[in-house]
């Protein structure tokens, strides 16, 4: 297969079933638990994306997305919807708990900091690169944006995903366990991983993974 890409910055308009499609295929588990049921779910997160809080990796020769990685900086995240359009698309009655379980998934980004949405690269083209072709530039919007810091969250259920992050130089920072969360999202612990964007103390240098890519 050919998996040769191209990395954009933003969604293009009339991907966003596309991108969803991708998100709820990787996390589903996770979003189905607040967004059920799952066609509902996905049209609501289709509707409410944030266009530009996301690197898309495109079949190269068409304009097929392949690759997503979302981020939260300044307060907005790829997924958008508040509460009030929770409570419109559901109602008060079943919106309350949706809004419950959506809050276990919420993160705020610090200031100075990127904080990773979810990246979920399309079944058939996993394993050539495009996920790191991502991160890369993930931590290049960061450094464009002045951050010093990215932070993301792997559940225990993936060690190759966090295989993955160690390897662009992201550490493991502390370990929350949920086991309350293992019959209703199939997780029982979070990990946050850190690194630094180059360019910011610690960051740049010979031994960060990310800038020998380059
Ligand atoms: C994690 C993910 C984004 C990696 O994308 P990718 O394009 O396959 O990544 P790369 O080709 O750059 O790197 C491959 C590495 O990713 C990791 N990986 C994680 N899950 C993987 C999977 N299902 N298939 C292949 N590689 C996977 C491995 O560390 C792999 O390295 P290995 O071949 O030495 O095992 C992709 O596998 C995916 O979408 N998984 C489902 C969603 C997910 O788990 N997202 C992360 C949530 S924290």
């Amino acid at each position: 297969m050919d998996t040769a890409v191209v990395i954009r910055r933003g969604v293009p308009r009339g991907a966003e079933e596309r991108v969803v499609e991708l998100y709820w295929e990787a996390f589903g588990r996770k979003l189905g638990a607040a967004l059920d049921p799952p066609e509902r779910g996905r049209a609501f997160l289709a509707r409410h994306l944030n266009h530009d809080r996301a690197a898309v990796a495109l079949a190269r020769g068409g304009d097929r997305v392949v690759g997503v990685a979302g981020y939260q900086l300044g307060g907005r995240a790829l997924t958008g919807g508040g509460v009030r359009d929770v409570l419109r698309a559901y109602g008060l009655f079943r919106g309350l708990p949706r809004l419950a379980a959506l809050a276990l998934l919420e993160r705020t980004a610090e200031r100075g900091e990127l904080v990773m949405d979810g990246i979920a690269v399309d079944p058939a083209h996993r394993g050539a690169g495009i996920g790191s072709l991502l991160l890369t530039e993930i931590a290049a919007v960061a450094a464009g944006h002045g951050c010093s810091r990215i932070r993301l969250d792997v559940v225990d259920v993936n060690p190759r995903a966090r295989a993955l992050y160690a390897r662009h130089g992201f550490a493991a920072v502390r370990t929350e366990r949920t086991p309350y969360l293992r019959a209703l999202m199939g997780f029982g612990a979070v990990t946050t991983m850190h690194r630094t964007v180059p360019g910011h103390p610690g960051g740049a240098g010979p031994g960060n993974p990310l800038e020998q890519q380059r």
